[in-house]
């Protein structure tokens, strides 16, 4: 029997089938844990099961000599130091696909919610502050015609490519590595610069790398076109938040409906007193459904390395010196 370290209590049965098998040590905290406090927690574990907010740094690879596996139960890996596993020996999986879909749905709630001023307009109606319809009234963007600019085109930006055309936009994108055969009739652009004149609306679905860390600065805020909105439900560091607080501001952009941020759960505070901007708090996985599908697949990894076999979505293989970012999506 093995131990496993659980950071955090998960949706669905998926911990009662660990159980069942091996020996599943909760945290009494839980997320978020730092890595003193992981390598603590999991100094004689065999596998362990984390969240997007615990950081899985070297220190821990080094501390945790038994460890086997670290099943992050996310599709972005960024709060994990894949090298220092891989130099471990230890598999780093996630909890690809069964996130897509909602992750999509999300991020066009999101762009639907700030183009159509849903949340400014809901604290209108609560206030007391609505007065009747007349035909100029708080007056928002259409999606029909107009274009939206996709940054990663991996499974979630593809997903929100199909849902965008659904609403007769047209489909640009930018990704470093795009797919082969993207699926969907997208106009994809080799230079990220040369797509973001192009769009009136931008949102970003690349996973937080070194390379994407605030990759939507200043310089590239303002090759947006003036109007354009910003929809960000990857993660907060690709975008640099004060940049971001400026071209709003100034009126350059429109507006921004943002799911995730720079220093989450800390929230800019420009950001939390302007009408223009939607602020979820990081909810793109966020259905029933989902959560329980990911904490089921970040336990059936832990359950495959534990039977010596290849979990279903591995993203660091140990002796395997792949790309090693494992998903292109990283977001949501
Ligand atoms: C959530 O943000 C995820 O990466 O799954």
């Amino acid at each position: 029997m093995a131990v496993v370290a659980v950071t955090s209590p998960l949706p669905g049965a998926g911990l009662d089938r660990l159980a069942a098998a091996h020996e599943v040590r909760r945290h009494p905290r839980g997320s978020p844990l730092e890595p003193g406090e992981l390598a603590e927690f999991a100094a004689d574990a065999d596998a362990l099961v984390t969240l997007l907010l615990d950081r899985v740094d070297a220190s821990v690879f080094a501390a945790c000599t038994r460890l086997k596996v670290v099943a992050n139960v996310a599709v972005g890996v960024n709060n994990v130091d894949l090298e220092a596993a891989r130099k471990a020996g230890v598999w780093v999986t996630n909890t690809p696909d069964v996130l897509t879909e909602a992750t999509a749905d999300l991020t066009m709630a999101l762009l639907l919610a700030v183009t159509r001023r849903l949340v400014e307009g809901d604290r209108v109606v609560r206030a007391g502050r609505f007065t009747g319809w007349r035909p100029d009234y708080m007056l928002g963007a259409g999606l029909q015609g107009r274009v939206l600019g996709i940054v990663g085109l991996g499974r979630i930006g593809r997903a929100v490519a199909r849902r965008a055309l659904a609403f007769g936009m047209t489909v640009n994108a930018h990704d470093p590595a795009p797919p082969p055969e993207a699926g969907v009739a997208v106009t994809t652009f080799a230079e990220l610069d040369a797509l973001l004149p192009t769009v009136d609306f931008l949102t970003l679905h690349c996973p937080l790398l070194p390379s994407t860390r605030r990759l939507i600065d200043a310089r590239r805020l303002a090759l947006l076109p003036r109007g354009a909105y910003l929809v960000n439900a990857s993660r907060g560091e690709v975008v640099d938040e004060t940049a971001l607080v400026a071209a709003l501001e100034r009126g350059h952009l429109a507006g921004a409906a943002l799911d995730v941020y720079e220093r989450e759960p800390e929230v800019h505070p420009a950001l939390l007193g302007r009408d223009d901007v939607v602020l979820a708090p990081h909810l793109g996985s966020a259905t029933r459904e989902t959560r329980a599908a990911m904490a089921d697949l970040a336990i059936d990894n832990v359950l495959a390395v534990l039977a010596g076999r290849r979990p279903p979505a591995p993203v660091v293989e140990p002796g395997n010196r792949g790309p090693g970012t494992g998903d292109r999506d990283g977001a949501d």
